[in-house]
């Protein structure tokens, strides 16, 4: 890929931070396949519905640099965009959220930098995810990078509107009239409540079961 045209550094500075931000990625989604795996093998049931990934575009590197009014460069970016490398957890429950940013957590060769939750504090906007921004070793050569990737944990209901909301609120370029602001965030509510009752109706569902199975052994 040819960005000289943005970025005033020499292509292979280019190319191999792109090479640490990809295999920072692939290290990240790996591990969080192993932790479901693993969390089926132990629980007997699977918490992630599914994994999504991206490397940030180059334009929309510069876009961002651009509305934090920072140079255009290198140094720029790998110390002030978090996101360069992005991990999305598409969960089933709220709680299956806390319990894989938990596991995260507890994982030695991962680094926890910061998190943020918008479920517990959602933003004006109405927008809700438990985000993590951690680092991961990366060897290159003879050396060792720290690189970061953002991790996004959300469950169905709050990807479906995240993902519709951006889409209509892009169209406005931030400037959404304010019955379309209030309807939005109307909308998150709805979502939240669902959450909600579909991981009591879960819950019940686990202890109706179980206590069939004692009346069953008794
Ligand atoms: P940026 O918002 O990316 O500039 O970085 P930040 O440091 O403020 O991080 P923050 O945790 O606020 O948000 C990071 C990411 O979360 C965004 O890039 C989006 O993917 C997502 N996000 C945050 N707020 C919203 C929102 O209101 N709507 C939607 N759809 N996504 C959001
Ligand atoms: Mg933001």
């Amino acid at each position: 890929m040819d960005t000289s045209f943005i970025f005033n550094e020499d292509v292979e500075s280019w190319e191999t931070l792109m090479f640490l931000y990809n295999s920072a990625l692939k290290e990240v989604t790996t591990k969080l396949e192993i932790l479901n795996d693993e969390f089926k093998h132990v629980h007997k049931y699977d918490p992630i519905e599914y994994i999504k990934h991206r490397i940030k575009t180059p334009e929309s590197i510069v876009k961002k640099l651009k509305r934090h009014s920072l140079e255009i460069n290198v140094d720029n970016m790998i110390h002030h965009i978090n996101d360069i490398a992005g991990v999305r957890i598409i969960c089933s429950f709220t709680s299956d959220i806390y319990k894989i940013a938990e596991m995260i957590g507890k994982q030695n060769d991962l680094t926890v930098i910061s998190v943020k939750d918008y479920i517990r504090n959602p933003k004006p906007s109405g927008y809700q995810s438990f985000h993590m921004l951690v680092s991961v070793p990366i060897f290159i050569g003879e050396k060792v990078v720290d690189t970061k990737v953002e991790i996004q944990i959300r469950t169905i209901g709050m990807d479906f509107w995240a993902s519709l909301e951006h889409k209509i609120y892009y169209k406005f370029e931030g400037h959404a009239p304010a019955h379309i602001s209030r309807e939005l965030r109307d909308c998150a509510t709805i979502v939240s409540m669902m959450d909600a009752k579909m991981l009591q109706l879960n819950e019940e569902i686990i202890k109706a079961k179980k206590e069939q199975e004692e009346e069953k052994n008794s």
